[in-house]
Parts: structure tokens; sequence; C-alpha cells
């Protein structure tokens, strides 16, 4: 099983190909989705005592698996949060497969992880982190909210017994209603309160608001608050000055959810709207949403590395070894065992420079102010409202749910787009993410001409 021989060669020369093949089509296919029965009769019983081979199964992954999984890449998937690696990030995805590098430690990954720093740096440079600021790369937003929140807590809780008071430890947090699924869902691991702030006009979360919570609710209760730098379903950058400035006020900790729209730090044109991110505690972005990374890859950053590590570091026999490295960056969050998942990121920064990631995350907010006009244009179609970042949520005239559903079904049928419903205030509406620099305005107007 072991080892590189004639077989193995073979399959190397295989899975390179594919690999290669994959990268070279323009557009990839769209593909679609198959039932359980339909994988089962496609695939049959795949595991068996004796094997099928590498070249038998390379070619039943090609012709009946990747068949039945979405291409995220894909100009015209525009749902959820799409994925469009570079394919340098991409081709180095393979490399660090290949070679076998434990990333949790310094004593065991230093180049990967000295590289993975390098990258988090860029991100923190562009949000204005102090130098002494740093994380670490976890698999996705979810597990890095939740890593920053229970850092939040810990920081609370030592603050709160280093002051001997005698009031209850804080247990709660802050956020608009808009905030991510994952916030609740953190607030639900730990066991702490999620409190919901009211928007402005603009349903964006501000210092005002916040501060009527905090003072209705005592802010001695609150460990943390959560804004949104760009929220999922509307792309909506919460007002970070004004809260940041009550944050500070307060001492309470701030941490920013940028896991999609924190890529527009890297975009002058909408660069203004995350004044306020630099007095940040803890700051997320996933560079497999709008930073052209490969699944899975979420950079988690801290003000004060410090406090994550006190929040996170494991403490065993077996560990000690590991102690007083330059940067374990298993001490910085949720789990031990990492892959180096930086690395991709950052091979294809030093590829391209940082000027070619400016470009295309304007280029994608081009595409989207051309979304955003052309819905204009057409009288069947209304924007619910001005975009902030590349989401554009709009509704069609007429249409009921089961409209929305038959047509988003049909595009997916004719494997022409990949555009699902969404819904606001118990309104279906339709919703365009725009991430991939390959989206043209072709695209879109052959999306929206369905609608007419
Ligand atoms: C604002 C925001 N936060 C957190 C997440 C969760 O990120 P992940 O899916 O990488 O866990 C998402 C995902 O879409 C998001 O948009």
């Amino acid at each position: 099983m072991h080892g590189f021989n004639s077989d193995t060669e073979a399959l190397g020369e295989a899975i390179l190909k594919y690999a290669e093949d994959r990268m070279r089509l323009h557009p990839v296919p769209l593909d679609s989705p198959r039932t359980l029965e339909e994988l089962r009769a496609a695939a049959g019983n795949t595991i068996t005592a004796d094997g099928m081979g590498g070249l038998t199964a390379l070619r039943l992954f090609a012709d009946e698996l990747a068949l039945a999984c979405l291409s995220s890449d894909h100009p015209r998937y525009l749902s959820f949060i799409p994925c469009a690696p570079t394919e340098a990030a991409v081709m180095f995805e393979l490399i660090v497969g290949a070679s076998g590098i434990y990333a949790g430690s310094w004593l065991e990954g230093s180049g990967a992880v000295y590289a993975e720093n390098v990258a988090l740096r860029w991100i923190a440079d562009l949000a204005g982190l102090p130098a002494s600021a740093g994380g670490v790369f976890v698999p996705g937003g979810t597990i890095g909210n939740l890593s920053a929140l229970v850092t939040a807590r810990w920081a609370a809780r030592a603050r709160h017994t280093a002051s001997g008071s005698s009031t209850t430890r804080p247990t709660r947090v802050a956020a608009h209603r808009g905030s991510h699924s994952s916030i609740a869902s953190a607030c639900d691991v730990m066991d702490a309160e999620l409190v919901g702030v009211p928007g402005d006009e603009r349903q964006r979360l501000t210092g005002d608001s916040l501060r009527t919570v905090l003072e209705a609710q005592g802010p001695e209760t609150f460990f943390a608050v959560v804004a949104t730098a760009g929220t999922t379903n509307f792309g909506i950058v919460d007002d970070l000055e004004s809260v940041a400035r009550v944050c500070r006020e307060y001492g309470i900790w701030l941490h920013v959810d940028g896991a999609y729209g924190g890529a527009g730090l890297a975009a002058p044109t909408v660069r203004h709207l995350f004044n306020g991110i630099e007095d940040a505690d803890s700051f997320i972005v996933d560079p497999h949403k709008w930073l052209f990374a490969p699944y899975d890859c979420c950079a988690l950053l801290y003000r004060e590395p410090a406090l994550a590590r006190g929040a996170h570091t494991q403490k065993a026999s077996y560990l000690d070894v590991l102690n007083d490295a330059e940067w374990n960056p298993s001490e910085y969050s949720i789990g031990l065992t990492r892959r180096a998942r930086g690395l991709p990121l950052w091979f294809s920064l030093a590829t391209h420079g940082t000027k070619a990631y400016t470009a295309a995350v304007e280029r994608t907010l081009e595409v989207t102010r051309y979304a955003e006009a052309e819905i204009a244009r057409r009288p069947y179609l209304e924007a619910l409202r001005e975009a902030d970042l590349s989401v554009v949520v709009f509704r069609r005239h007429g249409w009921d749910p089961q409209d929305y559903q038959a047509w988003s079904t049909e595009m997916m049928r004719e494997e022409l787009a990949f555009v699902v419903p969404t819904s606001h205030e118990g309104e279906t509406v339709a919703r365009f993410a725009i991430v991939n620099p390959t989206t043209t305005e072709d695209d879109i107007a052959s999306i929206l001409d369905t609608m007419a």
C-alpha cells in the first residue's frame, strides 16, 4: 500500500492529468445533485476486501461522483457564498497534501507556519491591526467565530477574577440579528446568551443601538459584541466605527465577523465601509469565500494573541515539549491537529502579488454594480437594498415562492446557473453572491433574462 512503485507512478500521472484537465475547463461543468439511490446504483460497492485499484477508483470518481458535486467555482454559481480559488492556490493544495506537514506547532511545521503567518500579516495590515496581532488559519468562519468568542469569554473571566468582583461573571454576547447563524450556534455551544440588537434604517448594527441594549441589560453582563463586516444574506457592513467606540467605552471585546465581506478590505472602492475594524479585538475572514483560496480556510486574527493562548492552549505532559515555541498555531483556536490550510493562499499571494487580489475583488464589485443596474433597468425586477459589497438581493414582481423555486430548479436542471432563493422578512426573493472574478456581465444578464 505504501511506497512508490510503477502502479503509484501511473496513478500519479492520472491524478495530475485529472487535476490539470479540471483546471483547464472554462467554464467548468456546473453539475447537479443526485439522489442516494442514483449514486448507489452508479457507484455500487466501492470498498471491498481487495480494493478496486486506484485507476478504477479515479474513473469512478471522475465519471460518477464528481458529476454529483456542484462546482462552486462555476461563474454562474451565485448561491450561498461561492468559492473561486486561483489555479496557483489549487495546485498548491496538491503540494500541501503531498508534503506530510503537521502545522499545529512550530517545532513540527515552522516553515509552513512562517508562510501562513506572512499571509495572516497581510490580512492584519489590510485591517490596520497592530504589529503584535496574529492568529491562525482554521477550517471556516464557524470555528473562527467560536474560537474568538471563547477567547473573549476567557479574557473577560480573567479580568473578572482579577478584579475580585462579587458580581456574576459575564455570560452574554450582543450582535445584530443579521449576524451569521454560527454566532448563535457558538453561543449555544458556550451556553452564552445571545442578545439581539436592532439595526438602523440600513439594517446595520450601530453604536447607539448597541449602547441602548447594553445599558438596558447591564454592560457588565456582556463579554463580547459581534459586528458583521458583510452579512451573509445582504452583505451589510455594520457601522464598525461607532460600535468599536462603544465597546472601548464599556471595555467589552469586539469581534468582527468578516467571513464573507472581510475581503472587501483589499478593495479601495469599499474600504471606507470597514473603518473602525482596526479597533477589533478579534477578526475573521474566510479566504475560501472571496479571497480565492480553496476550501477550507478561515483567517482568525487577534489584537492580543496572548489572550487566545490563555484560552486555547491545551496542557498535557506529552505537549510540554512544544512549550515556549515561536508560534504554535494550535494555541489560538479550538483544535490541536491541523493541516497547513493557509499555504495555498500564501502561495497564490506570493505568486500573483497583492495588487492582483485588489484587482480581482474590484472586478467582482464591478460586476455587482452591473447586476444592480440591470435589475433597476428591468421593470419586472427590483432590488431590496443597494449592495454594500457584492451581494444583490432582488424580487421578481408577481412571483410567489413556488415561482422562485421552479425558476431555480429549472436553471439547475439546464445547468445554466445555481441560484437558490432566499427570504427576507418572510418574502421569498432572489440573491446573487458575486465573488468569482470570472463571472461576467453576460452571465448576469443571461440569468436575469430567464426571469422575464
Ligand atoms: C458572515 C459569515 N460568518 C460566518 C460564516 C460561516 O463560515 P463557514 O461556512 O466557513 O463556517 C459565514 C458563511 O457563509 C458567513 O457568511
